[in-house]
């Protein structure tokens, strides 16, 4: 039986629309004989016509108003690739209205409207498929969604953000500070002009907020994440952690918690000889747990113009081939049937249980491990190991370095402002958490 071909609408032709236009076509084919049906992209929408007309070459309509695709009769998918919250919501909702199925990669659009999108969608009977959304190539929401389906999901850790995994790996490598390697990293093109995103954490907690709602069947709660990015990570402390048998790593964590989940992006110590540690560079692995299953972990590019098509075109065919079923029969957009979504809350970081790295800048006379330790006793905060450096030359000073055994944040910090106001202890204590995945 041969079906007509789904029509798709292309709505920005930055590096991935240019990529998805590009191995659409490649693939056309192959895509087709898994799809039952070609996937034709018949128009498309950027404001640079110049550039549109230069890569479609007639071959789709060329339109500079996004929202002309959103209602046009002719399309049956739009394909958002605008980003941002503004004008993207207001496509997609239009699309959405205008009973369009909706692929998208924003990740920033579905972790802050996501809950009004789906609702949208389902009032409407219309698919949205964001699979290019989180770790860009990497099948992690099919992963999730489908193939671990028959698991609790126990936790999922991430590295989710390319830019930061790279600037991390320069800084360990080469012993350079964050500030030099961010800099190097925008000259290479690793890096956006503005990296606020990507270095303050924003992105990676977008992302891990889907995978959130989609592991636990919970709304998403980006406004509860707990988020913390790299900028102010010291390479000294990327090096004190590597003595210890450790690697630093910026980690979207998500678990149960026994009053709800943990929902959290952090720069995290992580022993080196685990298998995420390892992960260098751009690249992006997500390690999930699954009480059946056990661990499995997903690696690949996590941007970049094919790698990203290689997700969004994977949506469209899953479009191709659902088309026909009854809306109630597909697959749920966060795994979980609507009605059976669970009511869990981001427990408040304070509540989560972590091992903790401190480095303590203090005045190298007697009694002040005593007086650091003692503060740690009374906290009930038991330690793992220590170490003192030697003071550097002709300086009274020198860096004490601990990990603890787990214990609640709340007493970590409550027992962090006891230390810092200790005469002996010369600066504001450096905290990390570290995790160790079992
Ligand atoms: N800016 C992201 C990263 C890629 O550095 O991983 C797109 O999500």
């Amino acid at each position: 039986m041969s079906l007509g071909a789904l029509r798709v609408g292309l709505a920005g032709l930055g590096t991935v629309g240019g990529g998805t236009w590009t191995v659409l076509n490649r693939n056309s084919d192959e895509i087709q004989r898994r799809a039952g049906r070609p996937i034709n992209i018949t128009a498309v929408a950027d404001l640079d016509q110049a550039k549109a007309k230069a890569l479609t070459s007639g071959k789709a309509r060329v339109l500079n108003d996004a929202m002309a695709l959103a209602r046009d009769p002719e399309i049956d998918v739009v394909i958002e690739l605008i980003g941002g919250y503004g004008f993207a919501k207001d496509f997609v909702l239009e699309a959405i209205r205008n009973a369009k199925h909706v692929v998208t990669a924003n990740k920033a659009l579905l972790a802050a409207h996501g809950n009004e999108i789906f609702a949208a969608a389902r009032q409407r009977g219309v698919m949205v498929a964001f699979e290019a959304a989180v770790a860009g190539g990497i099948p992690i929401i099919k992963a999730l969604r489908e193939g671990l389906t028959a698991n609790r999901i126990e936790w999922i850790a991430g590295i989710i953000n390319g830019t930061t995994n790279f600037i991390l790996s320069e800084m360990r490598d080469k012993g350079l500070p964050f500030e030099a390697v961010l800099k190097e990293a925008q000259r290479l093109g690793y890096a956006e002009a503005d990296p606020t995103f990507d270095v303050e954490g924003v992105d990676a907690a977008h992302k891990a907020t889907i995978i959130s709602a989609i592991a636990f069947g919970v709304p998403m709660q980006f406004d509860r994440a707990h988020i913390e990015g790299i900028s102010s990570l010291q390479a000294k402390d990327i090096a004190y952690a590597e003595q210890l048998g450790y690697r630093i790593k910026l980690l979207g964590i998500t678990k149960r918690h026994a009053d709800g989940i943990e929902l959290r992006v952090h720069p995290t110590l992580i022993s080196s000889k685990k298998l995420i540690a390892n992960v260098e560079g751009a690249m992006n692995a997500v390690w999930v747990k699954g009480d059946a299953v056990g661990d499995t972990m997903y690696y690949g590019k996590g941007a970049g113009a094919e790698p990203t098509a290689s997700a969004v075109i994977a949506d469209l065919v899953d479009v191709a081939r659902m088309l026909t079923a009854d809306p109630a029969n597909r697959v749920p957009y966060l795994a979980f049937q609507p009605d059976q979504m669970a009511a869990l809350a981001v427990v408040p970081i304070a509540q989560v249980r972590s091992c903790y790295y401190l480095r303590l800048r203090v005045k190298d006379q007697p009694g002040v491990l005593a007086d650091i330790t003692r503060v740690l006793a009374d906290g009930q905060i038991s330690i793992d190991t220590f170490f003192q450096r030697e003071p550097d030359e002709g300086m009274a000073e020198t860096d004490v370095v601990l990990i603890t055994h787990q214990c609640v944040e709340q007493d970590m910090q409550a027992a962090i402002a006891r230390i810092e106001k200790l005469p002996t202890v010369l600066a504001k204590a450096v905290m990390l958490r570290m995790e160790a995945f079992v």
